[in-house]
């Protein structure tokens, strides 16, 4: 692991949404001044409970949507919200995905080889021959059968699906692939099975995976670094190992004591979250998670959420309480 693929600088994203009778536009602030650098070959997590920007970032780095301000770095372009059509092409043929809903991002009336080639045949392939042997040649990878390829989609269970989403993936050879909550959708049982099979096929193809999930336990599993989310504000990132070592948001150990709980020998208590969550409707420049955390001071309602700061080699961490001894 080594070189930086992908580094976003200060990326944000806001949707205009209409709030009053008279119509006018107020600001949904879905990613604030993200900052991610994701190495080759490494698996990084982004998690954060549900409704935190975390697929407004991944699409905001696919082009799915509008970057409001900022940039980021991958693959020799820097994108920003000035990008031109091409120069996106560009960076964007090096990163594929695989969604949460297997159900429903794969197409109905296509037969699996279909599906799985469609990303080369709109990159340009229109030989069906190539189409299919391309196919043919994923689809063993992921676990299936070459009978599997004239199938359709409705004769598959659920963790099948995933794995011809995953096949689809990487069918351009893409090197980062964006899953975004890949098993949230299915039944626990085949949670670790797909889990495997991206970390087989991670060794094998020598990916590198943005990984989003809202369940910690998993990002503890299976990432190398990670980013933890609360309202579109990243507030501490790092070596996943270090975070979980020795956490330093509040939000961080909040998640944590949700996991830790279950094992005996661990003295943290659960720490359940009370009060009310802020809107991510043009919210003030305070910490986002004021409102439900239990270690706010003063400062918290009254003061701009400071910078990262360095707890660790590779550990980075923004509150009002980092150094002020608690
Ligand atoms: N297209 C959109 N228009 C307006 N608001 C959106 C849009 N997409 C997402 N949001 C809002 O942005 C915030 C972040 O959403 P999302 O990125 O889907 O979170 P997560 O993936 O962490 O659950 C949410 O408040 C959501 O309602
Ligand atoms: S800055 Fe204040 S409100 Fe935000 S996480 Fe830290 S202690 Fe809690
Ligand atoms: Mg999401």
């Amino acid at each position: 692991m080594g070189e930086i693929i992908l580094k976003t600088n200060d990326l944000t994203v806001d949707f205009k949404v209409k709030k009053n009778v008279f119509g006018k536009a107020d600001r949904l602030s879905a990613v604030h001044n993200a900052n991610i650098e994701i190495k080759k070959g490494e698996i990084y997590g982004l998690v954060g409970e549900s409704g935190c920007g975390k697929t407004t970032l991944a699409n905001a780095i696919l082009g799915f949507v509008p970057i409001t301000s900022g940039s980021f770095e991958a693959f020799g372009h820097t994108i920003d919200a000035k990008t031109g059509a091409a120069e996106w092409k560009d960076a964007r043929r090096h990163m594929q995905t695989v969604f949460q809903d297997p159900y429903s991002s794969l197409n109905a009336r296509f037969t699996v080889w279909q599906i799985i080639s469609e990303p080369l045949y709109i990159a340009g392939e229109r030989d069906e021959r190539v189409l299919c042997e391309r196919a043919a040649a994923l689809v063993e990878k992921v676990g299936l059968s070459l009978t599997d390829l004239d199938r359709y989609i409705f004769e598959f269970s659920g963790g099948q699906r995933q794995r011809i989403a995953i096949a689809r993936a990487l069918i351009t050879n893409a090197e980062l692939i964006i899953c975004d909550e890949p098993t949230s959708a299915l039944d626990v049982s085949v949670h670790s099975q797909i889990c495997n099979l991206l970390l087989d096929l991670r060794e094998e193809f020598g990916l590198t995976y943005l990984f989003i999930s809202h369940n910690l336990s998993l990002i503890k599993h299976i990432t190398d670094h990670m980013a933890v989310m609360y309202l579109g504000e990243i507030l501490e990132s790092g070596a996943t190992d270090e975070i979980f070592k020795n956490p330093q948001s509040p939000y961080t150990k909040a998640l944590m004591s949700a996991i830790l709980e279950v094992n005996p020998k661990e003295k943290r208590e659960r720490i359940i979250l009370s009060g009310e969550a802020r809107s991510p409707i043009n919210p003030p420049n305070l910490c986002r998670f004021a409102g439900r955390c239990g270690e706010a001071c003063e400062l918290c309602h009254n003061a701009p959420l400071p910078d990262f700061k360095k707890i660790g080699d590779d550990h980075f961490a923004r509150c009002h309480l980092i150094g002020k001894g608690k």
